[in-house]
């Protein structure tokens, strides 16, 4: 059976590979384990919670409406990254058999409510449509935001993929030189200069605007580990918590294993998209195995 359906989770088997297989959690629709032949290429951390009572630690939680916390008012009474990924989404179910495909859906009826009240006036209509497809190597996803009501809304959007790495201290990010960034850690915008994104401390970058032919990859020892390519995300978080932030996460764990992940986030998180009465916004992202 390439689809597996239960209360909690849907995980799509490989009809070529029974070890290639991606678990994905109804809660958050968050993916949380994608392997490909066998070998994980997610970071899920031992503490995160499975049960629906906290939003994922690892794995791929979809940010929405808002990244982080924002001073906008629509957003501003928010907690950090929205809502989707602690809301339970309904399994619309398969909808190609081969690459298997299927898809998830979230709106206002069963968005977690307590959060969902925080954003615009309280009854901003809004649908979201996520399709997650396995192929042999890569994992695709994409997300349609629509606006079947009667108002404008903004959003932001993000892919929060944790992805799994041999030893950070080994790694780089490649691709980002020459690109504007905001760190978040110290508080300022600047261009990249580094030939390499390198993780020596906490780390914490939006890197803005950058051209989506520019795939990005997680280079470990030299050897191209994963590959991201993005459509329609112009934005890209690179995050690692390093010792302390690990430390000051209850759900974090190991204390180290920030040593074994970094998070490459692409998304639309610098500015908003603005979505009037009728439309609608489409953008993905394919996580490959090493090298393309
Ligand atoms: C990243 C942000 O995307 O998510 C970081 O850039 C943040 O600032 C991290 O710490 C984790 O956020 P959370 O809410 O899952 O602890």
């Amino acid at each position: 059976m390439p689809i597996e359906n239960n209360d909690t989770e849907v995980t799509i088997t490989s009809p070529t590979d029974a070890n290639t297989q991606v678990k994905v959690l109804k809660y958050g629709a968050t993916v949380y384990s994608w392997k490909v032949e066998g070998e994980e290429q997610l970071w899920l951390s031992k503490g995160a919670k499975l049960d629906g009572s906290r939003p994922v630690r690892g794995g791929i939680p979809l940010v929405f409406p808002v990244f982080g916390k924002s001073q906008d008012p629509s957003v501003s009474k928010m907690p950090q990254h929205g809502f989707a990924r602690r809301s339970t989404w309904e399994f619309l179910g398969q909808t190609k058999e081969n690459p298997p495909t299927v898809q998830f859906g979230l709106g206002p009826e069963n968005a977690d409510q307590e959060v969902y009240k925080q954003w615009g006036e309280g009854n901003t209509d809004f649908t979201l449509v996520l399709t997650i497809q396995l192929l042999k190597d890569s994992l695709k996803m994409n997300i349609e935001v629509s606006n079947p009501g009667k108002k404008e809304f903004k959003f932001n959007w993000l892919f929060h993929s944790y992805l799994t790495v041999d030893d950070i201290e080994d790694s780089l990010i490649n691709n980002l030189p020459g690109e504007y960034c905001y760190d978040q850690l110290i508080k300022e915008h600047y261009t990249e200069r580094e030939p390499a994104v390198n993780f020596s401390g906490e780390l914490d970058r939006v890197y803005i605007n950058v051209p989506t032919e520019k795939n990005l990859q997680v280079v470990d020892m030299g050897r191209a580990f994963h590959t991201v390519q993005r459509n329609n995300l112009p934005d890209v978080v690179i995050w690692n918590p390093w010792t302390d932030k690990a430390k000051s996460m209850s759900d974090f764990s190991p204390k180290n294993g920030f040593l074994k992940m970094v998070c490459v986030e692409p998304g639309h998180v610098h500015d908003f998209v603005s979505l009037k009465p009728g439309e609608s916004w489409t953008a993905g992202q394919t996580i490959h195995k090493g090298a393309m």
